[in-house]
Order: structure tokens, then C-alpha cells, then sequence
């Protein structure tokens, strides 16, 4: 262990690593204001996932799931990147290859700085047909009657749903980050969706480094080889603060990727 609590397998792994993967879920951004989905104060709680994000729930009744969703827009154009966004971002300097994966959907990675991110269900800013997949880029008012595309299919969010499939390709390269990564941090996620829970095992099968980041453990936590408890808005940039001072300190300081 060092000073700042970190393990010192865990420094070493990232000094020496070319390839990271940032995995993360709605913890990431439950410090900047954006509700979970499970847990204490989890969305599902109160909230039934097969009338707002299915499609037999937004085929029920369109304007229900629209209205949730545009309170969920609204929010999120309301809240900002934390600091463990940022840390994320401020990480890539680090590495020849950073690859945040994430299963949320509101854009505050981008925001925070991040260039390769897989968005893994989608993107809450953006609209398609339900029927071609164009995307469609004007405002929904769902007090109004709910606008078709000119294939007269519906308009819906570009987010996935459950029972859905994810978008192939960014599926496709989320397990190829997942195959290749050195070290996989998973965090802020309740490793239970399926197919994003699948990554750090197949990551920790081809031999990365895995380290999770959560307030609580979950059924990922017996197969990590660091778990590191407690918010990652704090965690985050201490780590990253502990690696940068140990590189400056290296002899020859600070490598280029
Ligand atoms: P969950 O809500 O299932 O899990 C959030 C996790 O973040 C929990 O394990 C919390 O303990 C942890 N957490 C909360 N605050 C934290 C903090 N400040 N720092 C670190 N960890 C914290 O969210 P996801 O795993 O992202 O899918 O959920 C996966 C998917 O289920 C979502 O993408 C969504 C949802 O239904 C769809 O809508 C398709």
C-alpha cells in the first residue's frame, strides 16, 4: 500500500500499461445529479423499467415514455461532468490507448474531455425512426401529437431498451477493448445488465488487470484483483493524482505514450 491508500500492485500495473479501459456505469455521474438506476434512491425503485424503456411499454403508450424521457433530457442538460469524469479524461494523457466504455446515456464524458468513448445504450441528446433508424433532430413536445418520420415510422430516443439489441459496432469494439486492455477499471456500474456486465470477465480472462470502483460491492467485486470502495468523484482523482506524482518522480519523469 502507499500513502494515499492505493495498492501498490495496482500503481505498478498502471505505470507499466498502454492499454485501459474505463468501464462505467450511472454511479459515474450520480455526483453530478443523475439518479441510479439501482440502490439506494435507484430509479427502478419507484419506476417500472417495462412501461418507460421497453419497447412494448413505448408501443402501450408513446407518450408516457416520451414524457419521461424529456424530463430525464432536461435534467441531464442541466448537470455537469464531476470530477471523476474528468479524472477519466485527464488519465488519456497517460496511455497510448484509452478506451472509456460506458452504459450511460448523458453525455458527460463527452463533456469532460474524453475522445474514445463507446457509448454502449446510446445517447439521450439524439432521436431516430423507430422503423428506418434516421435520426431526427427536432424537439419532441410530448403535450403535443407525437411527430412521424417520412417512412411514417415513430420517433423515438437513440437509446437502447431492454430486450434490445446494442448497436453492433460499438458492441463489436467495446469486446475488442475488452480483449486487449491491460488494465480494466470497471466503475460506478452494478455489474448486473447484460451484455456490459460481461466485459471486465472476458478483460480479466485475457489476462487484465481488474480494479472496481463502487460505494458497495456487487457480484463483479469477487473477481477483481483491487476493489476500491467509495465515491468515484473522490477516488478517481486521488489516483490519478498518486500516479502522476509517482511518473514526475521516476527517473527520466514523465514517459510519452
Ligand atoms: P445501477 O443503478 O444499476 O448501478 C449504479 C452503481 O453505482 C451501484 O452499484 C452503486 O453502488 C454505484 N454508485 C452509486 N453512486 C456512486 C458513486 N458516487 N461512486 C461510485 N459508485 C457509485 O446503474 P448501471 O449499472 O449503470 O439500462 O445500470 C445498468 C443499466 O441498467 C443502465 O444502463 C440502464 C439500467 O436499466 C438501460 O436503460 C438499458
Amino acid at each position: 500500500m502507499d500513502m494515499d491508500g492505493f495498492p501498490d500492485s495496482l500503481i505498478n500495473r498502471l505505470d507499466r500499461a498502454r492499454r485501459v479501459v474505463f468501464a462505467t456505469g450511472a454511479g459515474i455521474s450520480a455526483e453530478s445529479g443523475v439518479p441510479t438506476f439501482r440502490g439506494e434512491g435507484g430509479i427502478w425503485n419507484k419506476m417500472r423499467p417495462e412501461e418507460l424503456a421497453s419497447v412494448d411499454g413505448f408501443m402501450r403508450n408513446p407518450q408516457l415514455v416520451w414524457e419521461w424521457y424529456q424530463h430525464r433530457r432536461d435534467l441531464m442538460s442541466r448537470v455537469e461532468p464531476n470530477p471523476g469524469h474528468f479524472a477519466i479524461a485527464a488519465f488519456e494523457q497517460h496511455f497510448p490507448e484509452l478506451t472509456v466504455i460506458t452504459q450511460n446515456i448523458d453525455g458527460l464524458h463527452r463533456r469532460a474531455g474524453s475522445s474514445r468513448i463507446l457509448e454502449l445504450h446510446g445517447d439521450i441528446s439524439r432521436n431516430k425512426c423507430f422503423d428506418c433508424g434516421r435520426l431526427y433532430d427536432k424537439e419532441i413536445n410530448p403535450d403535443e401529437d407525437l411527430p412521424r418520420c417520412g417512412c411514417g415510422g415513430m420517433i423515438r430516443p437513440d437509446v437502447v431498451w431492454f430486450g434490445e439489441m446494442l448497436p453492433h459496432d460499438v458492441l463489436q469494439a467495446a469486446f475488442e477493448a475488452a480483449e486487449t486492455a491491460e488494465i480494466f477499471f470497471s466503475v460506478g456500474t452494478s455489474a448486473v445488465v447484460q451484455p456490459a456486465a460481461s466485459l471486465p470477465l472476458v478483460a480479466a480472462r485475457r489476462g487484465a488487470f481488474l480494479v472496481e470502483v463502487n460505494l458497495e460491492p456487487t457480484p463483479l467485486t469477487p473477481v477483481a484483483d483491487v476493489f476500491l470502495q467509495g465515491k468515484s468523484g473522490d477516488i478517481l482523482p486521488r489516483l490519478l493524482k498518486q500516479f502522476e506524482s509517482r511518473r514526475k518522480a521516476a527517473p527520466g519523469g514523465e514517459k510519452t505514450p
